[in-house]
């Protein structure tokens, strides 16, 4: 195949390779993401690496990922359905699949999830009511250090649960709890190098403990996920749509009443799609969340610890004024470990102690940047999940033939040194203007872009917004009793997704 891409044209470079095994004793796959976003300074944007016999090409930085997914969408936009990808979905639903199967189940997904008001009131109303359970759920450790982990991820889980089931369920309840942490172990043992392996090597499977134990889990979901939709099933009613599962099978009824058997809404769609909402909206969503409160530890300057007598005089001043009024009173003030407030000022004097609504959200610029900001640096999703070419596609003078697997490197996207001020700092400034406005930045794509760009970002990022500001509202943040800001550890445990290694946070009463 080699051959025949470079009677077309010049194939993208990269490093030397061995026989059989490629690149692969070159790269560190325990941390895959930097060790491309590394190659690419040397290679260029547009690279090649092989894993094993595996070709992949690699697309780094803002501008050349931007170019790809968007302005060649149909190109890029196909998934690469690895071994391990087939294994959990048969190539059904949306997130492994291809063809008019995925076009089908992503609309249907996306017009859904709409209708059940994704990014709209009614699903505001259900977030706001699950703030209340896991703020419930962080007054009962009464100010002393716990991890938060679990109580996150149940608060998102919760909220997939309302669309898809209708219902939610008790943190207590130990369905939710198996749930959550099946599919956060899937994402982890997914991204680990023995997985990478059997993607390259599908025969050793079975040799392998985490293949193993990802079948089992696989096994597992379906036999739940199949219970939960027959009990749906036996109380559908038409007339009265309660769920994403009722939807579903209320297009299939009546697709099958007027005589077309063969469409796209059989079980094994509807099960994986489920499925796939699931494991790509908990995990994702509790993660982010927990990268933001673990910011706010780290940098209490930022999150605003005290209400500080001067804050208000800063206030009035321009935002590079204040800035420098902030650095000031911070060298003063440090020395009294008093620190000039920034998120907790701007949610007190601006909503209070109300409930924040989404339509806050434009009079919060400062609270809306750290957001952004917290993706951005957390950078969950580092390469997004691969994709596919669709056909042979000539770009940037690089052949590329159909069916090469495509790593977008969302890394040298969020980290790109010609888009960002201070691509490896927490800097909120990154998405505000001279005057404190917020503004929206290109390169911001943890959500990727193009043909597969997650379906779930509005309801992603309206539930980041709304939980990370009741929570800030009532809690301030702060690492454990005897551990400093400087010793919170913000190196990320590596799996398919970036999580933060395990730790302990307080979350202390502001009232
Ligand atoms: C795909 C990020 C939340 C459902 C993706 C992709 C990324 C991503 C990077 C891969 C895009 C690509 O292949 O180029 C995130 C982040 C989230 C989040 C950072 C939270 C902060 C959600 C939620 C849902 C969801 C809440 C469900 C409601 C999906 C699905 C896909 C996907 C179904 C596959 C799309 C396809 O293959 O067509 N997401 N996501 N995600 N996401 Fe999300």
């Amino acid at each position: 195949s080699t051959f025949s891409s470079q009677e077309n044209g010049t194939e993208p470079p990269g490093p030397k390779r061995l026989p059989l095994l490629g690149n692969l004793l070159q790269v560190d796959l325990k941390r895959l993401d930097s060790a491309l976003f590394d190659l690419s300074k040397k290679y260029g944007p547009v690279f090649t690496v092989y894993f094993g016999l595996k070709k992949v090409v690699v697309l780094a930085g803002y501008r050349t990922v931007k170019q790809a997914l968007v302005n060649h969408a149909e190109e890029f936009g196909d998934r690469e359905v690895t071994p391990i990808f087939y294994d959990f979905n048969k190539g059904h639903g949306i997130l492994f699949s291809n063809g008019d199967s995925w076009k089908e189940m992503r609309r249907f997904a996306l017009t859904t999830l709409r209708d059940f008001g994704m990014g709209k009131r009614i699903s505001e109303g259900k977030i706001i009511e699950e703030c209340n359970y896991l703020t419930e759920e962080f007054e009962q450790h009464e100010g002393k250090a716990f991890n938060n982990t679990r109580a996150i991820n149940y608060a998102s889980s919760n909220i997939i649960s309302a669309l898809m089931f209708g219902k939610r369920f008790e943190y207590k309840d130990p369905d939710l709890q198996t749930m959550v942490e099946r599919d956060h172990e899937t994402i982890h043992l997914t991204g680990s190098v023995s997985i990478l392996i059997y993607n390259i090597f599908p025969w050793l499977g079975p040799c392998l403990k985490n293949w193993r134990d990802l079948m089992r889990n696989v096994e597992d979901g379906i036999a739940d996920a199949k219970r939960i939709i027959a009990d749906l099933k036996e109380t559908l009613n038409p007339e009265m749509c309660r769920c994403f599962v009722d939807a579903f099978l209320t297009r299939k009824q009546s697709l099958e009443e007027s005589g077309i058997k063969d469409s796209h809404y059989h079980d094994d769609n509807l099960m994986y799609s489920v499925m796939n909402l699931f494991a790509a909206g908990t995990d994702t969503t509790g993660n982010s969340l927990q990268w933001c409160l673990l910011f706010m530890a780290k940098y209490p300057h930022i999150q605003g610890a005290k209400i500080h007598p001067q804050a208000s005089l800063s206030l009035q001043c321009s935002h590079k004024i204040r800035v420098k009024v902030s650095l000031y009173i911070s060298q003063i003030s440090s020395q009294f470990h008093v620190l000039p407030d920034q998120v907790q000022e701007e949610l007190s004097r601006v909503v209070g102690s109300r409930q924040v609504r989404v339509e806050d959200r434009k009079n919060l610029p400062y609270t809306d940047a750290v957001i952004h900001e917290s993706q951005r640096l957390a950078n969950i999703v580092p390469m997004a999940i691969p994709h596919k070419t669709s056909q042979d596609i000539t770009f940037q003078g690089y052949f590329i033939k159909e069916g090469t697997t495509v790593f977008p490197l969302l890394t040298s996207v969020l980290y790109d040194e010609s888009e960002w001020e201070s691509p490896h700092t927490f800097n909120p400034s990154h998405f505000l203007d001279g005057e404190g406005n917020f503004i929206r930045r290109d390169a911001f794509m943890p959500f990727s872009a193009g043909r597969r760009a997650c379906p779930g970002e509005s309801l992603a990022r309206m539930e980041l917004f709304l939980f990370f500001t009741s929570l800030l509202q009532r809690f301030r943040f702060t690492p454990p009793p005897g551990v400093t800001e400087d010793e919170l550890d913000l190196t990320p445990v590596v799996g398919f997704t970036l999580t933060p290694s395990p730790h302990e946070l307080c979350a202390v009463s502001r009232q």
